[in-house]
């Protein structure tokens, strides 16, 4: 098992790729904080997964929040003894309208979730890390967004700045073995468009030429995959890269 004892927190846990990455994270022996907003699914997720090889313990709340954010590290570090892993995968979308068109509120509201919370874990995780002394590993759900126009613009500006973090992070700590990596999803079959309410079809028309070129939909296993490599020894001597996950959509 890649991830024998390891423990490990994973935002966004309760639908989705995160749901897949707690699934195979505890497949392969790791004890995760499981979070998100909706008790009953993380139960639900908890239960399914009694009999793993490693633990899930459910933690309700939402990453925008940052007693949440400080709460979550803190309950793996109460639970395990230690933190190894952080998985900041919780996300949402915008509604794809232009910028003519985007409201103050909306945009608030997005950067809170997509960019304030992985921050303020980061932050937290960093810190237990330099007192552990031994390295850790932090791992961001990004988007192929944040280069290309496959989605709205505030989240493309959002996932840009994640990525911004995770490469400054990862250099910033480089001597002291705390590795960041993103992963950039391309289309992948979940249930995040329920995050987008009514999709501002003028917006959504301007990028359909970007839309046009996806290759086809992965599955959050797909993901999951991906996200056990970089918490894995596997991928012990890389730190600060973006992986692309997206079926070769932005390969040009
Ligand atoms: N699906 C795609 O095509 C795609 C492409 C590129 C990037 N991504 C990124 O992939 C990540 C995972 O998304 P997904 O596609 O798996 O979507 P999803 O099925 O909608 O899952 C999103 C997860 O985030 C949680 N979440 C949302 N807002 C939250 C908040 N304020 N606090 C705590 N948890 C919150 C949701 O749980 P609750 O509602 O229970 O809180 C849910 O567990 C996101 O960062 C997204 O931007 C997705």
């Amino acid at each position: 098992m890649k991830l024998q004892g390891k423990s490990v927190v994973v935002t966004g846990a309760s639908s989705g790729m995160g749901r897949e990455i707690v699934r195979l994270f505890a497949a392969e022996g790791a004890n995760v904080v499981a979070v998100a907003r909706r008790a009953e699914r993380l139960e639900e997720l908890g239960a399914e997964l009694a009999d793993a090889a490693g633990s899930v313990v459910p933690f309700v709340g939402d990453v925008s929040d940052l007693e949440v954010c400080e709460g979550m590290i803190d309950k793996a570090v109460a639970e395990f003894g230690k933190l190894d892993v952080l998985v900041n995968n919780a996300g949402i979308m915008d509604d794809m309208a232009t910028v003519a068109a985007f409201s103050d509120e909306k945009f608030d509201a997005l950067m809170a979730v997509n960019v304030y919370g992985p921050f303020a874990a980061t932050r937290k995780a960093v810190q237990v890390f330099l007192e552990q002394g031994g390295g850790g590993n932090i791992i961001t759900v990004s988007s192929v967004g944040a280069q290309h126009q496959a989605a709205g613009v505030v989240y493309g500006a959002s996932k840009a700045a994640v990525n911004a973090m995770i490469r400054h992070t990862a250099f910033t700590y480089r001597a002291e073995k705390i590795r960041c990596n993103g992963i950039a999803p391309g289309g992948i079959n979940t249930e995040i468009s329920s995050s987008m309410g009514s999709v501002d079809m003028d917006g959504a028309a301007r990028i359909q030429g970007v839309q046009a070129l996806m290759p086809g939909m992965g599955e959050g296993i797909d993901i999951a995959n991906a996200a056990l490599f970089l918490a894995s020894d596997d991928s012990a001597f890389i730190s600060g890269q973006i992986v692309a996950v997206d079926g070769g959509w932005t390969s040009f």
